[in-house]
């Protein structure tokens, strides 16, 4: 596509106001990473994010609130435990997966007849939802299939010319994109693992979730696709002294958790939490994958992290990542 604009990176809430009510798409911070937003209730408007993205329409979005009580809104029943989850969780990086009225345009949910309801907790974009008149519908704010941005540089990286505006809220601080839930069958399902953990969920209803991150198991999720979040260099998973051996000869790079491999003799070595630290470990890692793409490195090795807590998450998006190389 040729491009459109010439991209302005600011911190005026104005400006990024007067763009969405022209069914433009904006940029914008949340804690977790930039999404690409527009009016998500003018097809017009949603229509530009998926141009902007370059994203198949059979992939649905998530619908930004400016608080949990706009959910009745927009969704004509809220189970008991999405309730407590929100009262819990909102503002923050969980998205509920809830039926939909009709005022969600069908291309929102892909024509799925639930809705995905978040809400950011990031101080601009909180102002900027309670400024415009209208939700937010807003997919991570980078071309599809490439790794979620996670400062307005990043933004800019895969979307200079392609849209107006970059509202710069500074560096994301969850760094991994919301943990998707949803019921079935008076069940708990998480269809995504992301900046809530399972155990957070589990602790604060009481009893164990479903697991159905894999989109074969999700029925009314259109959208895990296996290989997302991809660097462009080659990215393998395992530990790193076995398949450090079985690629000798190549421009090696390594994403570590908390050892710092000093041993192997590499090209570059990023350990993401020293002190074994999995938030800390996934707010590093976008940037981390971002970064090893710039090394013209042979092949990326990361370890798998603990699978516990957002260590989980950061396994999921690695596997993802991996997954376009098998
Ligand atoms: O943290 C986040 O969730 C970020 C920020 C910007 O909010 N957003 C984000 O959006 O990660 P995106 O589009 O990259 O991922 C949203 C996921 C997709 O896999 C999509 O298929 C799923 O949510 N999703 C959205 N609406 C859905 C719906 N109605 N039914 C099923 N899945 C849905
Ligand atoms: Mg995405």
């Amino acid at each position: 596509m040729k491009d459109r604009f010439t991209t302005k990176i600011d911190t005026s809430i104005t400006s990024a106001v007067e763009y969405l009510t022209q069914d433009e798409v904006v940029a914008i911070p949340t804690e977790t990473v930039y999404g690409l937003a527009a009016n998500a209730l003018s097809e017009k408007a949603v229509l530009k994010i998926f141009e902007a993205k370059n994203r198949p329409h059979f992939n649905p979005l998530i619908v930004h609130i400016k608080d949990w009580k706009e959910a009745e809104k927009y969704s004509s029943f809220i189970h008991p435990y999405i309730q407590q989850l929100a009262l819990a969780f909102c503002p923050g990086p969980l998205t509920f997966l809830v039926p939909k009225k009709d005022c969600i345009p069908d291309l929102v949910t892909a024509g799925s007849p639930y809705v995905a309801l978040r809400v950011p907790n990031h101080n601009l974009s909180l102002s900027l939802l309670q400024a415009v008149s209208f939700p937010l519908a807003a997919p991570s704010a980078n071309p599809f299939g490439y790794v979620s941005p996670v400062s307005a540089a990043h933004v800019r990286q895969g979307l200079d010319g392609k849209i107006p505006y970059i509202l710069d809220g500074g560096d994301c601080t969850i760094g991994l994109e919301s943990t998707i839930i949803g019921v079935e069958e008076d069940a708990l399902v998480v269809y995504r693992v992301g900046g809530i953990s399972i155990e957070a969920i589990e602790t604060c209803i009481g009893t164990k979730v479903v697991l159905k991150t894999h989109q074969d198991q999700a029925p009314h999720t259109a959208g895990q696709l296996k290989s997302h979040y991809a660097t462009h260099t080659p990215l393998i998973m395992g530990n790193p002294l076995d398949l450090y051996t079985d690629y000798a000869n190549k421009k090696i790079g390594i994403i570590a958790f908390h050892n710092t491999y000093a041993e192997l003799a590499v090209a570059k070595i990023w350990t993401l939490s020293p002190s074994k630290d999995l938030s800390e470990a996934a707010t590093h890692l976008f940037r981390t994958l971002r970064e090893a793409d710039t090394y013209d490195l042979d092949i990326i090795i990361a370890e798998h992290f603990p699978d516990q807590d957002l260590g989980r998450a950061i396994n999921d998006r690695l596997h993802r990542a991996q997954a376009l190389f098998k």
